[in-house]
């Protein structure tokens, strides 16, 4: 029985609308993780956002639990129900139906389509609950209704947000499983298990936990899919369900070893693992050092310890992932799309792991070898920095040992490496909330940008002051948010940042605007105010129609690129990351390795080789499976609507995109990569330049060209440096024969007499010697431990160096000779050197000066 779609044609049958399920990674930043089918609605449930025509709705919803509030990730593949990625069958009341509708769909669903039989259900409520008390009584008999405490009957989503007490449905899988514990609802026994949650949003929980009733109450409810599989399979554990044994199997295959339940768990978690690695990567979450990539990475490498501990050397979770490609494509199309490239990064992943995972063990080894009770927290640290051992990791190892980890000094550790600090989760999105924004979703308003007019007539309708408080007026001087009946700046969206322009009254500058901004569906502007800025007034909203063109040159580029880079390197290029501005764009991909400057020239020309192609750009609304059609790429991030617009420029590029486009590709002008830089594993980024922004880029490269040209006097650049690259490398070496030759002269009459020690070419400095000088006699010598020898070099002089250095070779015990004007000599006796040097000094002056 396909569980998944009987549960969402049960709610459809009874007015729900179906929903998709949402991203893993929210989009305003909120969560780490969507953790509930509720996510989606959650502003809805607190009145942010009006409710849907249809106030009932249902979904099929993936969920990521890693940690945090709801799970810990050690838990996972030692407990019979843990896991890090599920899916939550739900069905939601927006301010329609309550407690007593919610209750008896649940039961008929539960018992009707389910099947399963009275006798095995139970049910709890909060202790407070008379209500949900007295409804369950006409279902069931009293008797298997428990009352639980805040602990188990009260569910919020975060430490804010939409909350209530709630009702859950448990199944009693017989006596055997018994735990022997009073408190086996919710407790750690597996014979009683909770298989549905209905919560009754009643409150809106705030900062310093107050309560506030929430506008509507509402029914958010959440059931775990893989659990009701397991059960009606008659498995006692998720992990025998036909989900994940396909998966349990395929590593026992890898490894070699039969897979058994008791002595299971590294099978669990890997099959577990893999189904969260394989998503999170398909819904482009990339590995990374902090932040969700982060928890990514945590993950795999749990999974990876795991593969390790059952004696597997390389990498082997890609085919795992490869495995839930399979199982799960036919629900989620794009884990089949988006396949080769995430089994290319997880191999990539796996293998830089599993070449420091060998010394990390040894050195886990070697440290617990040596700990009786606590184990060293430097000791953890390291294998966290060096070894990259994620600190569950390392307490996952000793679980099993009962040992703990000196946490103090891990922690001092950690605090020493201040740029692991984990990223905060109040992303861009997130800052743009609060206050009394809910406010604008009560107004209708003209977005007259989609038309781009570069002016209207308009009047304010709301204002608001930095700190999203709702006013009436903004004064002179001052910085707030206004709404407009009609408005003609486009807001931010897509990577593109928003217009900015001006407020005229009466010709006078009442106001710079300096960004515009969505929420819901309206838009809002920055404004410095001129002058006091009331609601109601009138004025004339002027965009910064120079601006907004530079924007729509780099948007435009920056499809232009995507679709450059995917004809060089493969469809294996999808958009990670994306910054439109107007005078630069940003452009992140997934891509294994650097680009070479030959792939950035070749790409570079490509560009701009579309620009001048000028082809028009055309847009169209369409459905988003006719987009697909057409060959749309569309971001999976991204949450689209009924309704999508489609940019499409010929057949070269054709994108889902809301934002702001020049009308041919040849107004860009030209285009300029400035760098192509590494973000995190298996993402690389472009920047690059378009319209005025390229213009003066090169503009700049000429000007400072001819300055060069000027300040070495020549045309030809190339040739100029390359010359002074000579010189320089010429002068350097003079430089330091100069300094070698700095040996004290003696004159006798007019000759130059040098007697010297050298430790470098001694004929190499004779030769210089007698460049620069007319008349000069040049004995140098040099000793090593059992050997002195000598070098003479004469110049227009009556001393003979043959003669001079035979003199002194015989003082030293050997002999030696060569020409007049250059010769060697050489001799054991070291020590009877001075000597030497005495007789060459008597010889030259014998000669020169005739004495
Ligand atoms: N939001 C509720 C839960 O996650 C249904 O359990």
């Amino acid at each position: 029985m396909d569980i998944r779609s009987k549960f969402l044609e049960f709610f459809s049958s009874k007015g729900h609308q179906v929903y998709a399920s949402m991203p893993l990674v929210p989009e305003d930043n909120s969560l780490l993780f969507t953790n509930a089918g509720m996510v989606q609605f959650k502003d809805v449930f607190t009145g942010e956002i009006p409710a849907p025509q249809t106030p009932r709705a249902t979904s099929s919803q993936l969920c990521m639990r890693a940690g945090g509030k709801h799970n810990d990730l050690e838990n996972v593949g030692y407990t019979a129900r843990h896991h890090t990625l599920f899916e939550m069958l739900g069905n939601f009341s927006f301010g329609d139906y309550f407690k007593e509708q919610a209750i008896a769909y649940a039961w008929e669903f539960v018992t009707e389509v389910l099947g399963f039989d009275k006798s095995v259900l139970y049910v709890t409520v909060h202790q407070s609950d008379d209500e949900a008390f007295e409804i369950w009584s006409k279902h069931i008999d009293p008797q298997r209704i428990k009352r639980l405490g805040d602990k188990d009957n009260f569910w919020q989503m975060g430490d804010t947000g939409p909350c209530g007490p709630c009702s859950e449905i448990f199944v009693d899988q017989g006596a055997e499983h018994f735990c022997g514990s009073e408190d086996y609802f919710g407790g750690d026994g597996d014979r009683f298990l909770e298989i549905w949650n209905l919560v009754f949003m009643q409150y809106q929980r705030d900062a310093l936990g107050n309560l506030t009733p929430l506008p509507k109450p509402s029914i958010d409810t959440g059931m775990g899919l893989e659990r009701v599989v397991a059960l009606l399979e008659g498995k006692r554990s998720n992990f025998d369900s036909s989900i994940f044994m396909p998966l349990i199997q395929k590593v026992a295959s890898i490894c070699g070893k039969p897979y058994h339940y008791d002595k299971g768990a590294s099978y669990r978690v890997i099959a577990d693992h893999a189904r969260s690695v394989a998503f999170l990567l398909a819904q482009g979450v990339h590995f990374d050092k902090e932040g969700r990539g982060y928890v990514l990475r945590r993950i795999l490498r749990r999974a990876v310890r795991h593969g390790y501990l059952l004696g597997i050397k390389e990498p082997f979770l890609f085919e795992i992932i490869q495995e839930v490609c399979l199982q799960m494509g036919g629900i989620y199309p794009y884990l089949l799309e988006r396949q080769n490239i995430m089994i290319q990064e997880c191999k990539n992943e796996e293998e830089r792991f599993f070449e420091t995972l060998e010394s990390g063990m040894q050195l886990f080894n070697k440290e617990l070898s040596q700990t009786s009770v606590i184990f060293s927290g430097e000791v953890a640290f390291k294998l966290y920095d060096t070894y990259g051992f994620p600190l569950d990791l390392t307490l996952d190892m000793l679980r099993d040992r009962n040992l703990e980890i000196d946490m103090q000094t891990f922690d001092q550790c950690m605090s020493k490496q201040k740029e692991m600090a984990r990223a905060s989760w109040k992303g861009s999105g997130g800052e743009f909330k609060g206050g009394d924004l809910g406010n604008v979703t009560q107004i209708t308003q003209e977005n007259s940008y989609l038309e781009q007019p570069c002016y209207t007539q308009s009047k304010i309708t709301m204002a608001f002051d930095e700190n999203f408080r709702q006013i009436t007026e903004i004064l002179e001087g001052q910085k707030g948010w206004i709404v407009l009946d009609n408005n003609p700046f486009y807001p931010q969206g897509g990577g593109a940042i928003g217009d900015s322009g001006w407020f005229f009254t009466r010709d006078q500058l009442a106001a710079d605007v300096l960004d515009s901004r969505k929420y819901a569906e309206i838009t809002l502007n920055q404004v410095l105010a001129h002058c006091d800025l009331k609601v109601g007034d009138s004025l004339e909203a002027r965009v910064d129609t120079m601006r907004q063109k530079e924007i729509a040159k780099h948007h435009s580029g920056t499809h232009l690129l995507h679709s450059a880079l995917r004809d060089l390197l493969g469809e294996q290029v999808a958009q990670a990351g994306s910054l439109v501005e107007n005078h630069r764009l940003r452009f992140d991909f997934t891509f294994s390795r650097a680009l070479t400057s030959f792939e950035l020239q070749d790409l570079q020309d490509r560009v701009n080789t579309l620009i001048a192609t000028c082809i028009p750009m055309q847009t169209q609304e369409t459905s988003l499976d006719e987009a697909k059609k057409q060959g749309a790429i569309a971001l999976f991030s991204e949450k689209y609507a009924d309704k999508v617009r489609v940019v499409q420029f010929g057949d070269v590029s054709c994108e889902l995109c809301g934002g702001i486009h020049i009308a041919n590709s040849g107004e860009i002008g030209s285009f300029y990569i400035l760098k192509e830089s590494g973000v995190s594993s298996g993402v690389r980024r472009i920047e690059a330049v378009c319209g005025e922004s390229a213009y003066l880029y090169a503009k700049n490269l000429i000007l400072e060209m001819a300055t060069l040209k000027e300040q070495l006097k020549t045309q030809d650049l190339s040739a100029s440096i390359q010359k002074l690259t000579e010189e320089n490398k010429r002068l350097k070496k003079m430089g330091q024969n100069q300094a070698s030759l700095d040996f004290e002269i003696q004159k006798i009459g007019d000759a130059s007499v040098i007697i010297a020690e050298t430790k470098e070419n001694g004929k190499e400095i004779i030769d210089q010697l007698k460049n620069q000088n007319d008349k000069i006699a040049i004995l140098l010598f040099q000793q090593t431990e059992d050997k002195v020898s000598f070098v003479a070099g004469v110049k227009n002089l009556p001393l003979k160096a043959g003669i001079w250095v035979k003199e002194i070779a015989q003082v030293v015990g050997g002999n030696g000779g060569g020409r007049d004007d250059f010769a060697t000599a050489g001799g054991k006796d070291t020590h009877r050197l001075q000597e030497a040097l005495q007789k060459a000094q008597m010889y030259a002056d014998q000669i020169l000066k005739g004495e």
